[in-house]
């Protein structure tokens, strides 16, 4: 089988730097342990600068905890190419949004709106709280929270919505945005996947009174484990700083407004080691390159893919013209369930992982125990049929190709292999 892509989307000269390539720009570490050395993983970690150099610079710098140097410029690279309200590094998104969730202090009973299709992280927050999610279906075009639903949903009890901007695509935020107004509610952004997007030209995690961001390792921009809160209500900022630092002024202590600090509030352990702040300021420091690259192979997989998806009934991700998508992740929609585990086991078989996504969350155990029927036709609908492929910032062109070409020899049904026929959107 040949590794080339025929037509693979041309890299532009801006990626180029010099005397380190362009396409392979990545560097990647080779996996220490296991698997057939030619399998493709779903996801690889890659360091892309001087990742390693920062983490020996924190060791060097004898500043190891949270919030020393690296931490400030990750912060304050954030906070400038978002615009955005102050940003705290976190030990991870679902911390960040535990964060959120205490800074509204939420009561028992109070009702948190959430996309039913996403991470159990964007509702356990508000449950860790005595919250009760209120789950709502998503588009069928995104799979974006249904902005449409919303209204409906809404009681004198809830405290906030939610968004997730799935795959790094925005939500229709000018209609969440106006309706939460009207009816006095905290919108809070899991930009998770989104980092750089952007909605109508504003970026992603700049529009909610909070919005989280991920660094996990599968994530566009990651460092192990890591996130962070961005606080855009500014009435949030100092009580945001207490909270994360085990419920104590200490942050107001290291700028010396305080001559010593204490505990004055809840809290918990949110701050970020330096270590990981370094290898997170090797990526961001790179960010423009990152999602250049991440673009392409995006691109390429649209690219190769469209033809046979619509010979096989298969549906790509599609993106409103509106949105500047992160490219976080790509997607394909087989007609059915049955198909989506045969398309995995046939990956599978060529040395080739391609996984599926969320199980919505109104259908899950715990989900479950609110005892509201709700249905979320969609979502269960397009769970079933989503299937993600390999994505990763050092995939390499060779290997794409091999992903492309084992998808393209997956028919569908013989019938749908010789008949033009519409994807199912
Ligand atoms: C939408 C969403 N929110 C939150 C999280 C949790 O992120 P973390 O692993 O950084 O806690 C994830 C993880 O993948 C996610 O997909």
């Amino acid at each position: 089988m040949s590794t080339n892509l025929k037509n693979p989307i041309p890299t532009p000269a801006a990626w180029r730097v010099p005397g380190r390539g362009t396409v392979n720009l990545m560097r990647h570490l080779e996996p220490a342990s296991s698997g057939p050395r030619n399998a493709i993983p779903f996801n690889r970690i890659a360091v892309v600068g001087n990742e390693m150099e920062y983490m020996a610079d924190a060791v060097r710098n004898g500043h190891c905890s949270g919030d020393g140097p690296f931490t400030r410029k990750c912060q304050d690279l954030l906070r400038r190419e978002l615009n955005s309200g102050p940003v705290l590094l976190t030990t991870s998104c679902t911390h960040a949004l535990e964060m959120a969730a205490m800074l509204l202090d939420l009561q028992p009973g109070d009702e948190v709106i959430v996309p039913t299709y996403t991470f159990v992280s964007s509702i356990n927050a508000f449950v860790l709280r005595g919250a009760k999610p209120v789950f709502i279906d998503v588009r069928p075009d995104t799979l974006n929270l249904d902005e449409t639903l919303l209204e409906g949903l809404i009681t004198p009890r809830t405290r906030a919505i939610v968004v997730v901007h799935y795959a790094g695509v925005a939500c229709e935020m000018d209609t969440i945005l106006a309706l939460a107004n009207r009816h006095g509610i905290a919108v809070i952004e899991d930009n998770a996947h989104g980092l750089f997007g952007t909605y109508k030209g504003r970026p992603l995690g700049t529009m909610g009174a909070f919005a989280t961001l991920s660094f996990h390792e599968t994530k566009n921009y990651a460092c192990g484990e890591g996130g962070a809160l961005i606080v855009n209500d500014p009435k949030y900022v100092d009580r945001a700083e207490i909270l994360r630092e085990k419920g104590t002024n200490r942050s107001r202590f290291f700028r010396g407004e305080v001559d010593k600090y204490t505990w004055v509030d809840i809290g918990s352990s949110y701050v970020l080691s330096d270590l990981n702040a370094g290898y997170l300021y090797g990526q961001l420091e790179k960010f423009r390159e990152i999602r250049q690259n991440r673009e392409r192979i995006w691109e390429n997989y649209r690219y190769h893919l469209q033809d046979w998806a619509v010979r096989n009934g298969v549906a790509m991700p599609q993106i409103p013209s509106h949105c500047g998508q992160a490219f976080h992740l790509f997607y394909l929609l087989l007609p059915s369930l049955a198909k989506r585990q045969e398309f995995i086991a046939h990956m599978k078989a060529a040395g080739i992982k391609s996984v599926f996504h969320y199980v919505p969350l109104h259908s899950s155990p715990m989900g479950k125990q609110w005892g509201e029927d709700r249905s979320c036709p969609v979502a269960d609908e397009r769970s079933d049929r989503l299937v993600r492929l390999p994505f990763y910032n050092c995939l390499s062109e060779a290997d794409q190709a091999r992903v492309i070409l084992a998808t393209q020899q997956f028919a569908v049904s013989s019938r749908l292999r010789h008949t033009r026929s519409s994807a199912v959107a």
